[in-house]
């Protein structure tokens, strides 16, 4: 059996979190009048059938948090298995490099989202925003979704698995 860690130490932490596989999200809003904010994240899941809730968390240091904490919707954009490249893009650069060449489409109800052909996306109204730690805790009410048939793309310990190596 492996050697127990405290948790406060974060290398160990992060370490022993990796091994739980997740899917990759993109999330998206926008504030009226004010460009495009975005970027990948891994914290997403499902918390109600009824209603339909969505949980997901961010850094408090994120350079998207004034915009999340601000927006009225944003879009949850669950990334297929072929789109590790636009997760990778997601994470880094400004914020306006990161939307450089990408089309944009709005919801339903107003909200914006990729023009990519992701494994589903869901509109969501911003309810709750818990202060948790380092991170904000965001319950989002889900209005509208939609999926495809593609494979997901999958994080585990800091990397792509199940993601053939060659997309870079
Ligand atoms: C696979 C993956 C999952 C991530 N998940 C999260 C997450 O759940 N929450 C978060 O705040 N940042 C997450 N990040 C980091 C952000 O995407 C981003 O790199 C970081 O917040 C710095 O950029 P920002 O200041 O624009 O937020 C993740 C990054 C990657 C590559």
């Amino acid at each position: 059996m492996s050697t127990p860690h405290l948790a406060t130490d974060s290398k160990a932490f992060r370490h022993a979190l990796g091994r739980f596989p997740t899917g990759v999200t993109i999330l998206t809003t926008q504030l009226p009048g004010q460009p495009p904010i975005g970027l990948t994240v891994s914290s997403f899941n499902s918390v109600s059938l009824d209603p339909p809730l969505i949980v997901w968390s961010l850094s408090k240091k994120s350079s998207a948090r004034d915009a999340f904490q601000h927006c009225e919707r944003y879009v949850v954009q669950v990334l297929a298995a072929d789109q590790m490249k636009l997760a990778n893009h997601f994470a880094k650069g400004t914020q306006s490099e990161r939307f450089e060449g990408l089309n944009l489409i709005s919801t339903p109800n107003g909200a914006v989202r990729l023009d990519a052909q992701c494994a589903a996306w869901f509109e969501c109204v911003n309810t709750h925003i818990h202060e948790e730690g380092d991170h904000l805790v965001f319950i989002g009410a889900v209005e509208h979704c939609a999926d495809t048939e593609a494979l997901p793309l999958i994080y585990h310990a800091g990397g792509y698995d199940l993601t053939p190596k060659n997309q870079s």
